[in-house]
């Protein structure tokens, strides 16, 4: 619980996020939890999926918002960018919070800050949370039992934090992250890497399937093709679909095998990943 005085709580807060296979809403549910039970007005919006996105948020109704992403290839989702760049801030207080599978996370940070200040919003904190690697349902093995009841804890002192920026009780600013070594155009090939990666799109491979369509509702790029059991090119590779097939039909390729030369990339071993904590940025 936050504790603050009660005439201080009227604000209204949105709290916005996109979770393909279900860590960021774990800790967007945290968020919602702690500030519900503060007392605060909160609205919660899912905009993972493609329909979701196409509504218009009334963001000028709200005088806050905490923004959750997971982190593809070092930084936000293209699809939440993009969506970013039809928001004007105002000048609105917001904060950003993401979960990752354990690698690459600080030019997230930094690019985030940046399109959100473009934005006319001002970022009071960002903050990262441990979350299982969407590529474990394919045969990685990163951070598998995240996020856990330490990074709870985390998400609980993130938004307390936050909310104190929000309201003015504490007045210090975020400082600029570093700026990445590459530039932008860089990244851009780097979230190209996944598909010489991932080669073979989200495919039904069997036929078990009791067409319930999930596949196709919940693509939130709208790739997926229920009738014909497999994604376009449009895929991101969210693996929504695979991880939310009731029938356990959909795969894509094994990627067991480019699990160690991840780790050989990142200099890391499995355990250092499993160990990682959860950060906040104020
Ligand atoms: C296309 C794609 C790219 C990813 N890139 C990264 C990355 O650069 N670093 C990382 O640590 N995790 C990466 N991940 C893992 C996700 O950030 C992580 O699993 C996240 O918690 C997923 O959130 P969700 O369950 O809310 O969808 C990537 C996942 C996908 C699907």
């Amino acid at each position: 619980m936050i504790s603050l005085k009660e005439n201080r709580k009227n604000m209204n807060i949105l709290i916005t996020f996109f979770s393909a296979t279900g860590n960021t809403k774990k800790i967007a549910d945290v968020i919602h939890k702690n500030l519900c039970d503060s007392n605060f007005s909160v609205t919660m919006v899912d905009i993972t999926s493609f329909f979701s996105r196409k509504k218009e948020i009334q963001i000028d109704q709200y005088d806050a918002i905490v923004f959750g992403f997971p982190i593809y290839s070092m930084r936000a989702p293209r699809v939440c960018r993009e969506w970013l760049q039809t928001l004007d801030g105002k000048g609105m207080n917001c904060s950003v919070f993401f979960t990752y599978g354990g690698f690459g996370k600080d030019p997230a940070h930094y690019f985030i800050k940046r399109l959100l200040e473009k934005q006319n919003f001002n970022v009071v904190s960002t903050a990262e949370f441990l979350g299982a690697h969407t590529f474990n349902h394919s045969g990685w093995k990163a951070v598998m039992d995240r996020p856990n009841q330490l990074d709870f804890k985390v998400a609980e002192e993130y938004i307390s934090k936050t909310v104190r920026r929000f309201l003015g009780d504490d007045l210090n600013e975020l400082g600029d992250f570093d700026k990445p070594i590459y530039e932008e155009n860089l990244f851009d090939k780097a979230e190209k890497y996944r598909f010489g990666l991932i080669t073979k799109l989200p495919t039904r491979d069997s036929k078990d399937c009791s067409m319930c369509g999930l596949c196709e509702k919940l693509c939130p790029v709208n790739a997926m093709d229920m009738k014909k059991g497999i994604a376009d090119n449009r895929c991101i590779a969210c693996f929504r679909c695979i991880a939310n097939c009731p029938d356990g039909v959909l795969h894509t390729n094994d990627l067991s095998n480019s699990w160690d030369k991840k780790l050989e990339m990142h200099k890391m071993t499995e355990e250092e990943v499993n160990d990682l904590e959860s950060k906040i940025y104020l």
